[in-house]
């Protein structure tokens, strides 16, 4: 087997490929599960960048029919700390009235990104809205909300891999790891 160059910049895998496959078979059992009424239409939309990964496993897991959109919303720029109020930089470009909505998300943390997102959409009258996630950082949350379905529940660490970056970087590894402090510390990958 080769060994991932990019191991080096991990103290830690958190998380494997293996064990990422697994949690995602299983969240897709549950949309099914959730979404049981085939004639109602059911769009996931994912926030770029970092649900990319996720959510491209995901949808090839999902029994029934459903819609793919997309929407680009900033709040962490490229840091490894939140900063400043979310923005909408790119839209959905799916009518979602009378919907049901599944919004796709890497990571929930303070979560006031995914917030601000429900209460932009939920102008937009779709019949329902809820999150699912990959990660949740159930200590890092600053706003009472709802998470309908998370596959991890992690640490407070600031993490990498399977769409989760470190300055952009990152993204591409096949596992969920904690970044190295020394990383961190110089500010240099
Ligand atoms: P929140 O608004 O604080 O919930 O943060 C949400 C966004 O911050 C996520 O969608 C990620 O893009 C980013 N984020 C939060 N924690 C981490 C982390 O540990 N590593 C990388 N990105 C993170
Ligand atoms: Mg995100």
């Amino acid at each position: 087997m080769v060994k991932k160059d990019y191991v080096k910049n991990v103290s830690e895998i958190l998380i494997t490929k293996k064990q990422l496959k697994k949690g995602i078979i299983k969240a897709a059992r549950w949309i099914d599960d959730t979404y049981t009424d085939k004639n109602k239409d059911l769009v996931l939309v994912g926030l770029l960048k970092g649900s990319i990964p996720f959510i491209g496993q995901l949808v090839t897991e999902i029994e029934r029919d459903i819609t793919l959109d997309f929407m680009v919303v900033s709040s962490f720029k490229g840091e490894h700390k939140a900063q400043g109020k979310p923005e909408i930089v790119t839209d959905i470009l799916s009518n979602i009235e009378g919907k049901d909505v599944l919004l796709v998300e890497d990571i929930v943390d303070s979560g006031y990104t995914i917030f601000y997102v429900i209460k932009e959409l939920e102008k937009r009258k779709p019949n329902s809205i809820k999150i699912i996630t990959l990660l949740d950082k159930p200590t890092g949350r600053k706003v009472n909300l709802d998470i309908a379905y998370s596959c991890f529940k992690i640490p407070h660490k600031f993490l990498v891999g399977f769409g989760l970056d470190y300055k952009e970087k990152c993204r591409n590894y096949e596992f969920v790891g904690v970044l190295k402090n020394e990383i961190i510390e110089k500010e240099d990958i």
